[in-house]
């Protein structure tokens, strides 16, 4: 299987503290990749080293076959646009509308013209079902499902090649849970985006097991067992059977 994401012995060390540990796995290309661990495992981190804005101690990270540390901050720059992200809480411009959220990265990284714009924002408002009302609202005037799905537009503005979400569910109730989980799987899975790959990072095992593809869990900085769902729910790995059944009862 072609890989989106290739970690090859990667180390991260701050000071004397060691972060992520001879790290290597392969995230397959189109697919929904979830990274389980606790707090403090370095999920985060490690998220840093895929976008580039940290660079790994030892160990190599190819990123759609770059070689990323060897990239410039001019090479970066560009290199960034393959990426959407959405963070938790969404993390909109608070000053700008829905319009003006999405538009953005168009109006920073692309020559359209504003009927283009125009034009591409209504096509992304549809894929994430927005309805035309919330166009010209500010983010305090929509609800945390709406404004997860300003970010979801946002995010998808520069047709990215990977999906990056940081605990795309954490603080929200049972009901935007949900729809966020759907949106997840709707926007990896349509026969348009045949090619995303997206990437998930959570604590959120019942959702995990529900979208994703392939299971990854990273304890202390190292991934201890990485699979297809289905065997994922199946390991018999001390600390992994614990997280699940702490988390499913
Ligand atoms: N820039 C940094 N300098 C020093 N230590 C860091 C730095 N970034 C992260 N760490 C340390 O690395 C460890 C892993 O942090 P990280 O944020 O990657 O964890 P996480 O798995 O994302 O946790 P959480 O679930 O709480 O978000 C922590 O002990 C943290 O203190
Ligand atoms: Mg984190």
């Amino acid at each position: 299987m072609e890989s989106a994401i290739s970690c090859q012995n990667l180390t991260k060390t701050f000071g004397d503290h060691t972060v992520l540990k001879n790290l290597s796995i392969e995230i397959p290309k189109g697919k929904i990749t979830t990274i389980l661990g606790y707090s403090g495992a370095g999920k985060s981190t490690l998220m840093k080293h895929f976008l580039g804005l940290q660079k790994p101690t030892k160990g190599k990270l190819f990123v759609l076959d770059k070689n990323v540390s060897t990239l410039s901050d001019d090479e970066l720059r560009n290199f960034r646009k393959q990426f959407g992200m959405l963070f938790q809480y969404a993390a909109l411009f608070d000053s700008l509308t829905t319009f003006q959220n999405i538009a953005f990265p168009l109006t920073e990284f692309t020559k359209m013209n504003q009927a283009e714009i125009e034009q591409r924002v209504n096509d992304l408002m549809k894929s994430v079902g927005l309805q035309e009302q919330s166009l010209h609202r500010l983010p305090s005037e929509l609800s945390g499902g709406m404004r997860k799905r300003v970010g979801l537009a946002r995010a998808l503005a520069l047709e990215p090649d990977i999906l990056l979400y940081d605990e795309p569910t954490t603080g929200l109730d049972p009901i935007t849970t949900k729809m966020v989980n759907d949106l997840i799987i709707t926007t990896g899975r349509t026969e348009n985006t045949k090619d995303l790959t997206s990437v998930i990072i959570s604590h959120d095992i019942q959702a995990t097991l529900k979208i994703s593809d392939y299971i990854a869990f990273l304890e202390k900085g190292e991934i201890i067992e990485f699979s297809p769902t289905k065997e994922f729910k199946k390991t018999t790995h001390p600390t992994i059977r614990m997280f699940l059944d702490l988390t499913t009862h």
